[in-house]
C-alpha cells in the first residue's frame, strides 16, 4: 500500500515536470538601443563573455529540464538558425518561427500555437538572470492561475512593466512603461512568464499584439488569475550598452554566476598569465596576442584573435573577435564589435560603441559616448 502511494507520488511528480517541457524565447526585436552592434549581429547573438547570449539562455533552459524550445525570431534570423540548427548540439529540440513582420510579444506566441502542447515558459530574449526556473514552475503549479509572472524590484520602474498584486500574489494591474513619477509600484515585469495554453484564447490571430499593453490587461479584466513571483535574483535587461558592460562586470566578478572562472580566464588565459600588464578580471578567447608592454584590465573581455599592440591600454571594455588595437591606443568603458581596427595612439572615450569593421584612424580621438558604424 505504502509502496503504491509512493509510486503514485513519483509518477505525479514526473507528470508535473513533463507538463512544462516547452519554452518560447522571444528574439524578434531589432535591438535598436544596442546599435550599431545590432547592425551586424542580432541582439540574441551578441556575445556575453565570448558566448552568444542566446546560447547562455539555452543552457539555462537545459539545466531546468526543458528540452523543447521555440525561437520566435524576425530580425536577422539566419545568424540564429546557423548557430543553433536543430538544437541537437545542445541536447535540445529547437523550432523556429520567423515573423515576416514583427507580431509583437503576444502575437509571436499566437503564431506558434500549433506547436504548444501544454503550459509553457516565455522568456524575453535579452534578460540575464539567475532565476530558478524549476522553483518558478513549482510556484505556478501551487497557485494554479492562468499564468505566473516573474517580478523583481528596481529603483527606477518607469522603463519597465509595473505589476501590482495583492498579498496572495494575485495580479490586479499591469501597466507598461508608466510615465516617471506615476509608477504604482517598484515591482516590475522581469520578462519570464509561465503560461497556461488557455491564455492563447485571449490573443487575436493575424496581427501585431503586445502581451504587455493588451493581453495581460485583458486577462486581468476578464477576472483570470495571474500570479506574481517576486524574487531578488540577479537580473539585468541587456538592451542598452551601459547594461551590456555592467553584465560583463557582474559575470567577471562572480556576482552573476555563469560558469566563467574568476581572475584570468578563457581559452587565451595562458597568454595572459604572468603578463605584467594584466589587471584581473580579464577573459580572453583563443589566439589572442597581447604585447608585453600593453595594459589590459580590469573587467576586459577579448574575443578570438584580438591583437593588442605595444603600450596600448584597455580598461573596462569588451572587444569582440578579431579586433586589432594599435600601439599606444587607449580604450576605456567601450564596446568594439568584430573586426574593428583602432590605429596607433588613437583614444576611444568612455561609453563609446563601435560597430563591425569600423577603422579608427591613427591618433584619432573618439569622443566619449560616440556611436560609430552604419547599417550594412
Ligand atoms: N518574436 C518577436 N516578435 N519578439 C519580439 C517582438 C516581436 O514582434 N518584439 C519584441 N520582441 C522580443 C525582443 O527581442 C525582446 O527579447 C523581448 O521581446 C522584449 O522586447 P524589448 O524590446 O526588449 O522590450 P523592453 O525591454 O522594452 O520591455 C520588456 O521587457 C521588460 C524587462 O526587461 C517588457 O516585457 C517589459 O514589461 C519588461 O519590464
Ligand atoms: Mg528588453
Amino acid at each position: 500500500m505504502a509502496l503504491k502511494k509512493c509510486f503514485r507520488q513519483v509518477a505525479a511528480r514526473a507528470n508535473e515536470n513533463s507538463l512544462v517541457m516547452q519554452a518560447i524565447v522571444l528574439v524578434g526585436g531589432e535591438g535598436t538601443r544596442l546599435r550599431p552592434l545590432t547592425y551586424g549581429t542580432p541582439k540574441p547573438m551578441v556575445p556575453i563573455v565570448n558566448v552568444p547570449f542566446l546560447a547562455r539562455t539555452m543552457e539555462r533552459l537545459y539545466a531546468a529540464d526543458i528540452r523543447d524550445v521555440i525561437l520566435a525570431a524576425g530580425y536577422m534570423p539566419q545568424a540564429i538558425v546557423d548557430y543553433f540548427g536543430d538544437g541537437s548540439r545542445l541536447g535540445l529540440k529547437v523550432t523556429y518561427a520567423i515573423e515576416e513582420t514583427p507580431l509583437g510579444t503576444a502575437g509571436a506566441l499566437k503564431n506558434v500555437e500549433e506547436h504548444i502542447t501544454g503550459p509553457f515558459f516565455v522568456l524575453n530574449g535579452d534578460i540575464l538572470t539567475s532565476l530558478d526556473l524549476p522553483a518558478m514552475r513549482q510556484y505556478h503549479q501551487r497557485k494554479g492561475g492562468i499564468g505566473t509572472l516573474h517580478l523583481i524590484r528596481v529603483d527606477d520602474p518607469s522603463p519597465f512593466g509595473c505589476v501590482v498584486h495583492d498579498e496572495s500574489g494575485k495580479v490586479s494591474a499591469f501597466i507598461e512603461k508608466p510615465p516617471k513619477g506615476e509608477e504604482p509600484t517598484n515591482e516590475i515585469n522581469a520578462g519570464t512568464y509561465l503560461l497556461e495554453r488557455e491564455i492563447l484564447n485571449y490573443i487575436p490571430a493575424g496581427r501585431k499584439v503586445s502581451i504587455e499593453h493588451e493581453t495581460f490587461p485583458q486577462v486581468i479584466a476578464a477576472g483570470k488569475a495571474l500570479y506574481a513571483y517576486t524574487t531578488d535574483d540577479y537580473w539585468l535587461d541587456l538592451g542598452r550598452p551601459e547594461q551590456y558592460l555592467a553584465a560583463h562586470r557582474d559575470v567577471l566578478s562572480g556576482m552573476m554566476p555563469l560558469l566563467v572562472e574568476l581572475g584570468i580566464s578563457g581559452e587565451g588565459k595562458e597568454v595572459l598569465q604572468g603578463h605584467p600588464g594584466i589587471v584581473p578580471p580579464v577573459h580572453a578567447a583563443g589566439d589572442v596576442v597581447v604585447d608585453a608592454s600593453a595594459r589590459v584590465g580590469p573587467n576586459v573581455v577579448l574575443g578570438e584573435s584580438c591583437s593588442i599592440g605595444a603600450d596600448a591600454v584597455i580598461r573596462e571594455s569588451v572587444l569582440w573577435d578579431r579586433v586589432s588595437v594599435g600601439s599606444g591606443a587607449v580604450i576605456e568603458h567601450s564596446i568594439l564589435a568584430s573586426r574593428v581596427t583602432v590605429g596607433p595612439k588613437a583614444r576611444v572615450g568612455a561609453g563609446s560603441v563601435i560597430g563591425h569593421d569600423v577603422s579608427v584612424e591613427p591618433g584619432a580621438t573618439i569622443e566619449p559616448g560616440s556611436r560609430l558604424g552604419s547599417p550594412p
